[in-house]
């Protein structure tokens, strides 16, 4: 028989796991589901820049060699001047590392950093990849809490304690998946002064930057440029292209303190020859739109911004259920009726009721009583989902066991 290798027994990735084959099941038997699972914008209508589209079509023919291992420069020339604008005065192509998504970069950027026994700080609830890849890279993923009670902000003195003689990097994720945080700055200045006095990598995910609600976004590496830290983005979440697979990352911070890093990093990321050519050409149309592109979807009337407050409404006039506001990303993390099981509650809801959503526990929550829903679907849509989820609660026993 043929065996998996023993360290996977550490990795899950419940987004694209049972529930969600359970879902492929019950629509091949004729039944309706309403997916509110996975944070794919281009699933559920909404459609990316024109401008970005057309660039891929444009360099299509053109695009079919194996392009440089970094990226093609141009579309790293972009992603500088991208943040320079953001304070990384610094910060050159060469400091600029593509990837087919923000996934392969964070599974990259670990691998070329950990040796075994070494530690990684990362929030609790998170986004699950980065613990897998910890896992993956030889490391220790060890978890800070992020608090409810606290807008879903990091726990500083919790972050602190957890923070140990092993510790080699630490992680941030504003705005955050699954909770919707968006990290303040002074919050940030923390974070940096930590990786300071420990000298620690800065890792800091800000896939969902320009998804924000009423609030600013602030760029970590901005507030410690004498760090060295990695600035992880990309057009998945913001130009709703997930499937080009374009991301990228920044590493920023002295030159003399990056310099055989970043060479490490190149070298991993030459193995894998190059990331997708022609996404690569719809990276620096999209980075020049990027103010349209951020009011079409967050500003006033904004596609993402009404759904995220409908969807809002529409949870927040369920008995049982309570929920912290988001301020950013298209999330909400809303706490299930007292004495539920997060697994449980989600698949009777979808078995019974034909909605998908995902448990809590599949981001490394510690407490079993919260789910993620996403806020992409268009409103009738969700608020048909919320009525089904108000009639489960009503209906369902706290803690009844799932029938299948
Ligand atoms: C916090 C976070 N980081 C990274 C990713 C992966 O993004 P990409 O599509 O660029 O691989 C996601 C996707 O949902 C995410 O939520």
């Amino acid at each position: 028989m043929l065996q998996p290798a023993t360290h996977l027994s550490h990795l899950s990735y419940e987004l694209r796991g049972a529930l969600p084959r359970l879902a492929d099941e019950l629509e091949r038997q004729g039944r309706h589901v309403i997916r509110l699972h996975l944070g794919d914008p281009a699933a559920h209508g909404i459609t990316a820049p024109r401008a970005v589209t057309d660039a891929v079509r444009h360099h299509l023919t053109a695009s079919c060699g194996y392009g440089p291992a970094q990226g093609l420069p141009e579309a790293r020339a972009a992603v500088a001047a991208y943040y320079r604008d953001r304070g990384l005065t610094t910060l050159e192509p060469r400091d600029i590392h593509l990837g087919n998504g923000v996934s392969e970069l964070i599974l990259l950027a670990l691998q070329a950093l950990l040796n075994p026994g070494d530690e990684v700080l990362l929030p609790t609830p998170g986004y699950p990849l980065w613990a897998a890849a910890v896992h993956l890279a030889g490391g220790t993923p060890v978890h800070y809490r992020c608090d409810e009670h606290a807008d879903w902000l990091p726990d500083l003195a919790d972050l602190r304690a957890k923070t140990s003689d092993h510790t080699v990097a630490l992680v941030a994720n504003t705005p955050h998946n699954p909770t919707g945080a968006v990290w303040p700055a002074d919050i940030l200045h923390v974070f940096a002064d930590i990786a300071r006095q420990r000298q620690l990598l800065l890792l800091s995910d800000e896939i969902y930057a320009h998804i924000v609600y009423d609030t600013q976004h602030t760029t970590l590496a901005g507030l410690a440029p004498d760090l060295p830290c990695l600035t992880f983005g990309g057009l998945s979440k913001t130009h709703c292209v997930p499937g080009f697979r374009a991301g990228w990352m920044a590493l920023s911070g002295p030159h003399s303190t990056t310099r055989a890093y970043s060479e490490a990093v190149t070298l991993l990321a030459s193995l894998r020859l190059c990331p997708n050519t022609p996404a690569q050409h719809a990276i620096a149309p999209a980075l020049s739109r990027i103010h349209q592109t951020e009011t079409h979807l967050t500003g006033p009337g904004g596609i993402l911004r009404r759904r995220h407050d409908a969807a809002w409404e529409a949870l927040h006039d369920i008995p049982g259920i309570s929920c912290t506001r988001p301020h950013g990303a298209f999330y909400l993390f809303p706490r299930i009726p007292q004495g539920g099981h997060d697994s449980t509650f989600a698949h009777t809801l979808l078995r019974e009721h034909g909605v998908l959503v995902a448990p809590g526990s599949g981001f490394h929550h510690t407490e079993t009583d919260h789910i993620r829903l996403s806020t992409l679907a268009d409103t009738q849509q969700f608020k048909e989902a919320m009525h089904r989820v108000a009639h489960h609660v009503e209906v369902a026993p706290v803690g009844r066991a799932s029938s299948g």
